[in-house]
């Protein structure tokens, strides 16, 4: 009888120390699953929860004090239109304000007339007085310029335009219509007057491609990642 209590005994301590070495076993393997279990229920808490939670902190700088204070401003010159078309792209693109850059004396209809004036004013480094100023210049921070190339620069009104701004921590934008020119040597000019300005990748085509540039205005301005 003491044998056979002894070989029950002897059984289940063999049992029991099996059932510890299996939970041992057991632990060890599931710590492993353990890991995964935990890592892939907070991989997926973070996919459900974090995107949400990371998506309001960066929406808040972004949306709300950039929808404040992170305006855009589509400020152009035109003298026949192709620019002021452009400029109408540049807006349904941003969704930016306008303002037409104009001179206090218009520029002559004549055009041969404005071509003598035009260069005569670059001799001159002119800076023609401005009809009107942009309200809340403070609130833009982007400034899309637009301007036609006038003998291989911009038309010096728009520098009149930029000088009389403070620029400084603006992002300026320039973009240009042309006869084939290009952009000329106007963007180190808009650059020289945006004092204290960051300078954007701007835009050029020619007048008579305006019309057909919506796209190329959309790709451009998606490159820039601005908000608005
Ligand atoms: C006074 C004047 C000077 C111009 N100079 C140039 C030039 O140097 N190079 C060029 O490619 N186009 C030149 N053009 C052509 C204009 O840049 C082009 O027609 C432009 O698209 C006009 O824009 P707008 O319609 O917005 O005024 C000149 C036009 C004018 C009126």
């Amino acid at each position: 009888m003491k044998k056979l209590i002894s070989i029950f005994l002897t059984m289940a301590l063999t049992l029991s120390l099996a059932a510890c070495g299996g939970t041992g076993a057991a632990s060890a393997e599931p710590s492993a699953p353990d890991n995964n279990t935990t890592a892939q229920p907070d991989a997926t808490a973070d996919e459900s929860s974090a995107p949400e939670q990371s998506a309001e902190p960066d929406a808040e700088p972004v949306e709300t004090p950039d929808g404040e204070a992170n305006r855009i401003l589509i400020a152009y010159f035109s003298w026949s239109g192709n620019t002021e078309e452009l400029a109408g792209m540049v807006q349904a693109e941003t969704g930016g304000d306008l303002f037409a850059i104009e001179p206090e004396t218009p520029y002559t209809d004549d055009y041969n007339a404005l071509l003598d004036q035009a260069q005569q004013e670059q001799t001159d480094n002119a800076r023609p007085a401005l009809a009107a100023q942009v309200e809340n210049w403070a609130q833009y921070d982007a400034v899309f310029v637009g301007y036609p190339n006038w003998w291989g620069d911009a038309p010096m009104v728009v520098l009149s335009f930029l000088e009389s701004y403070d620029c400084t921590g603006k992002s300026i934008v320039p973009f240009c219509t042309s006869g084939g020119g290009g952009f000329g040597s106007s963007r180190d000019s808009v650059e020289a007057s945006a004092v204290g300005a960051e300078m954007l990748e701007g835009f050029h085509v020619g007048g008579s491609g305006v019309s057909g540039a919506q796209s190329d205005v959309a790709a451009w301005i998606d490159g820039l990642a601005l908000a608005q």
